[in-house]
């Protein structure tokens, strides 16, 4: 697991990007609290989804609107058809860390 950055740094609600060992990651805070890593392009087009709005625990692309599950990585509506990569989180004594083995089974 690799450490990222303090819990205070992601508002809950927010998303911000971090490249973690040459992986480009889309940190959330949810706003049910938990903290949620996926890989920061979309599958529909080669947009950064750190950039869209959190809703719950989704992450919608700014683009075109799809909204990922930020639990599965799957796509709840179109265009989008395709996962994204999702990566575990980890919190302990304040910070997020966060590990490049999808929970989802999906690559890039
Ligand atoms: S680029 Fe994300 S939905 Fe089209």
């Amino acid at each position: 697991m690799i450490r990222i950055c303090s819990t205070e740094d992601v508002p809950k609600g927010a998303a911000i990007s971090a490249d973690v060992d040459g992986t480009q990651i889309a940190l959330v805070h949810g706003e049910d609290d938990n903290f949620y890593a996926v890989h920061d392009e979309c599958s529909h087009a080669a947009v950064a989804l750190s950039e869209g709005e959190v809703e719950g625990c989704t992450l919608e692309c700014w683009l075109h609107g799809s909204r990922f599950d930020l639990r599965t990585g799957e796509p709840t509506g179109l265009p989008a058809t395709e996962p994204v990569p999702v990566y575990p989180v980890e919190v302990r004594d304040g910070d997020i860390y966060v590990s490049l083995t999808p929970s989802n089974g999906v690559t890039r």
